[in-house]
């Protein structure tokens, strides 16, 4: 990645749009709504994430909502992202519905989940939901390079990013390169293959010889190919040091022992099987 697209502490992103994304977030799917989620922000908050990954799907969006306006911090110093449940018709009218249960008047990205029934139908609702200013930019998650280019074919507002699970394991380079040939920036959700991945014992290998954990390797790894990296957890310590990613670096052969992990082929497709 072109490092003029960072801003200039290294954190941040500058995506297409001229909009700045924190490249480390809290993901929070599967975190029940309630005390549980809104600790787990809170947590975050103080640890210094400054980008919450959430989801109409998740249910969480309220809990998401608390946490930031306890925490104190100003609004615009945290980044947060939504997505259209692609179950339910209209974006811009769930685009609403999500503001009230967050409690902002906007949000920084607002995102189509999944292309269900097809990688367009839902765009003319997401860029109204843009232009009425619910999101300050929109993007897309698990779409394939192919679905990319039937959007960009009929989209005035291009997608900004495009998040995908994404690691070592699952490297799908076409993919990550035809994103960034089209102007979308990367985010990678699952970084830690939902915890199974922190076993493997390549990547244990790494991280006793950097003094670090298998967790900040896999993250790690991420933002040195240029993404926006998304980890998950509820446990304080954890959230802490899923932070811990901006003092070291791996070397270019740590990077290539965890790029010949990848078991997709390198693939340019967004998921192996889809769940809709
Ligand atoms: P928990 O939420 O109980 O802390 P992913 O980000 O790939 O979805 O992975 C999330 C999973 O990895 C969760 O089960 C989470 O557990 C676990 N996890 C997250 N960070 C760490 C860490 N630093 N050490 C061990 N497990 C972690």
């Amino acid at each position: 990645m072109a490092a003029e697209k960072l801003t200039q502490d290294g954190r941040a992103r500058v995506l297409a749009d001229g909009n700045e994304i924190p490249l480390l977030a809290l993901g929070v799917w599967q975190v029940p709504d309630g005390p549980e989620c809104e600790k787990a922000v809170r947590w975050a908050l103080e640890a210094g994430y400054r980008h919450i990954d959430t989801a109409q799907a998740y249910g969480n969006e309220a809990s998401v909502g608390r946490a930031l306006r306890d925490s104190g911090i100003a609004r615009e110093d945290v980044f947060i992202t939504t997505k259209f449940y692609p179950g339910s018709r209209d974006p811009e009218a769930e685009a609403e519905r999500s503001l009230e249960r967050l409690g902002v008047e906007r949000v920084d990205l607002y995102i189509v989940h999944w292309p269900q029934g097809g990688p367009t139908w839902a765009w003319d609702g997401m860029q109204r939901a843009h232009e009425r200013g619910y999101a300050r930019s929109i993007g897309v998650s698990n779409f394939a390079a192919s679905e990319i280019d039937d959007l960009l074919k009929v989209a005035d507002v291009a997608p900004v990013v495009n998040q995908v699970q994404f690691s070592p394991f699952e490297f799908r380079r076409k993919l990550l390169a035809a994103c960034e040939a089209r102007g979308l920036a990367l985010e990678a959700y699952s970084p830690l293959g939902t915890g199974r991945h922190l076993r493997d014992s390549q990547v244990a290998e790494i991280a006793e010889r950097r003094g670090r954990t298998p967790a900040q390797v896999l993250i790690r790894w991420a933002l040195q190919r240029g993404l926006i990296v998304l980890p998950k957890s509820t446990h304080r310590e954890r959230i802490e040091q899923n932070a811990q990613v901006f003092d070291f670096e791996l070397t270019s052969a740590d990077m290539d022992t965890l790029d010949g992990l990848d078991g997709t082929g390198g693939t340019d497709r967004a998921l192996e099987q889809t769940w809709w």
